[in-house]
């Protein structure tokens, strides 16, 4: 059992009675929390759900102070598997329990799960929460039916990091991906594979129940009015993966796509993922999953010190990719 140091490094949220104080802060081994598994925390990852649980009105956080970070991957220092790489996402890290945003994470063994074959710390991050989601996404897809061939798969907010993550699998699994994005970053879209690039307005709804069937299906990541407009624009058959809310939570439609031309809506929750398909779904992230981009073009890399300025900005829909959190040095 390794002696933990008296001081453990961590970024902290806390609420007052003017907002949210934010900042670095040491905490003791004993502020930990709850679990059976210390983790020493190489890397953790900026996610949007991240910057929800530092603010005043993002109805995320449950405990304060709390150390954020949605997800993590490090070595087991303590407990069951000591000595194993591992990494760690959903349930209530970074929410209701201390995340990734700190030196240590004392968790639960439920929640751990190994780091894949092949795999660095590094890697893992680099996919995270949002990469997971992405691959989440595409798996449930595939498994409605959608195969390469069958036509253009839409990925809405795609500079993001559920985005990033989704046009670089589908296009290396040989899928035609068209990016939809609000951003100036055709190279970046292309870079990761895109067949086509267009604007966030390219995608509206023109109001009707039903309208020109473009897409064979869509990884959907801003959720609201862009959501509604994707179902009367899905093929015979087809589906979409409904994986967040940046443009809003409302989501008004009618149910022609549904009951006329079979269209599936597809939820795609990563907090809850049954441990067996969450360990499945980042084994085959090290394999057949695998964005090919990983090591360079996907995400950069951040000090602890630089997390604030991350979060406002992944709130702003300004990040490109994923960030990835370096906390050992
Ligand atoms: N279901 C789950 O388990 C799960 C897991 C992870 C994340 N999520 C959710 O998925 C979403 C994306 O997360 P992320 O970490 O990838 O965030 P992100 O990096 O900020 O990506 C979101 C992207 O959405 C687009 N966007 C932002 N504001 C928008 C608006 N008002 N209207 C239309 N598009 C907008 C932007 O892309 P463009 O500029 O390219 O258009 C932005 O980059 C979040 O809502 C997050 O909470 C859910």
């Amino acid at each position: 059992m390794a002696e933990l140091p008296d001081e453990i490094r961590a970024f902290v949220a806390e609420k007052g009675d003017d907002g949210v104080d934010r900042g670095l802060r040491t905490l003791a081994a004993g502020d930990l929390g709850d679990g059976d598994v210390v983790v020493r925390v190489d890397c953790s990852s900026v996610n949007y759900k991240d910057a929800l649980a530092t603010i005043p009105k993002g109805q995320v956080a449950r405990i304060s102070p709390l150390v954020p970070g949605v997800d993590l991957a490090g070595t087991v220092v303590e407990g069951p598997g000591e000595g194993s790489g591992v990494l760690v996402h959903g349930y209530d890290l970074g929410v209701a329990h201390h995340g990734g945003y700190a030196q240590y994470a004392r968790v639960p063994a439920e929640w751990v799960v190994p780091l894949p074959e092949g795999m660095s710390a590094k890697q893992a991050m680099a996919i995270g929460t949002a990469g997971f989601t992405a691959a989440l996404a595409i798996a449930r897809l595939e498994r409605h039916g959608v195969r390469p061939g069958d036509g253009p798969v839409l990925v809405t907010g795609a500079t993001g990091g559920v985005g990033s993550t989704a046009v670089s699998i589908l296009a290396a699994r040989g899928h035609e991906v068209v990016a939809s994005t609000g951003k100036d970053a055709r190279a970046y879209r292309e870079s990761l594979g895109a067949a086509e690039v267009i604007g966030r307005e390219d995608v509206a709804s023109d109001g009707k129940p039903l309208g020109k069937q473009r897409w064979a299906a869509a990884v959907d990541s801003v959720g609201g009015a862009v959501l509604a407009g994707l179902f009367p624009q899905i093929r015979y058959g087809g589906a979409v993966a409904a994986t967040g809310l940046t443009a809003g939570v409302k989501v008004e439609t009618t149910v022609m796509p549904f009951i006329l031309r079979s269209v599936a809506l597809l939820g795609i929750d990563s907090v809850q993922t049954p441990m067996e398909e969450r360990a499945e779904i980042w084994r085959r992230l090290a394999d057949d999953l695998r964005p090919p981009q990983l090591d360079d073009t996907i995400a950069r890399e951040i000090s602890l010190e630089e997390i604030e300025p991350a979060l406002d900005a992944i709130l702003q829909g300004g990040l490109t990719g994923r960030t990835v959190v370096r906390i050992a040095s």
